[in-house]
């Protein structure tokens, strides 16, 4: 295991921690949620009662695999936790998500639990959010019209970068598990964010942005000297 899964997987074993017995817990996407699947998974075979609702398809199977007992939003709409990974976090515990592009059904998760919590490599950690590329979930109808309607949405709220269409590894557009397109926003900095997430809302076309605002109670950063907990002040 490299240096950088190591610290992902200390992360995802810390949140164990927050996980209790009867607990119905959202599964989030992405490497550093792959760890805590495999740990959690561990945990369920020594006799741990939980079900799990994952965020993509990729961790549905994974945990399917594995063994944890799963349902669907529809079946357990009302978590207790949701623990996933994220791009960036920023102050304020603000989150850049979709990097693996489970952002929408990630959001949907998270919102239903009475808590989010997320793990990462304390790489991620940034004094201001946009150095990673915002994902954004539009629908593929007319990406033509949408674009200049997005780009006057991002300069509304002080940001500006080229939009990208994510791809494929085979170079065609990237769907996502609901069937829509991503187009990446390289803004380099979003000094307000919750100026641009209102802007972007705003967008008709727009499904959903990677901007995780006020949704992270704690967040869980490995660090090679150990881990540091960052908490939200509500
Ligand atoms: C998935 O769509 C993302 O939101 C991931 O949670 C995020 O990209 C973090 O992924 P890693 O843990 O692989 O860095």
């Amino acid at each position: 295991m490299t240096d950088a899964e190591a610290l992902k997987r200390q992360a995802a074993a810390r949140a164990l921690e927050f996980v209790t017995d009867g607990m119905r817990l959202g599964l989030g996407t992405g490497s550093t949620a792959k760890h805590f699947v495999d740990l959690l998974a561990e945990r369920v075979k020594a006799g741990l009662t939980v079900v799990g609702v994952p965020t993509s398809e990729r961790t549905y199977h994974q945990a399917l695999s594995l063994g944890v007992p799963l349902a669907t939003l529809d079946e357990q709409p009302e978590l207790d936790l949701c623990i996933d990974g994220a791009d960036e976090v920023g102050p304020g515990l603000s989150l850049i998500k979709g990097g693996g592009g489970a952002l929408l059904r990630e959001k949907l998760v998270a919102s239903a639990a009475k808590e989010m919590v997320v793990i990462a490599d304390a790489s991620k950690h940034v004094d201001m959010l946009g150095a990673f590329p915002l994902p954004i979930e539009v629908v593929d109808f007319g990406l033509a019209a949408l674009r200049p309607r997005l780009e006057a949405a991002i300069a509304a709220a002080d940001c500006g970068g080229k939009l990208t269409l994510r791809r494929d590894a085979s170079g065609a557009p990237f769907r996502t598990d609901q069937g829509n397109v991503i187009l990446d926003a390289h803004l380099g900095r979003i000094p307000d964010p919750a100026a641009l997430a209102d802007a972007l809302d705003g967008v008709v076309g727009v499904v959903e942005h990677g901007l995780f605002l006020g949704l992270a109670r704690r967040v869980v950063l490995a660090a090679p000297d150990g881990i540091r907990l960052l908490a939200s002040p509500a």
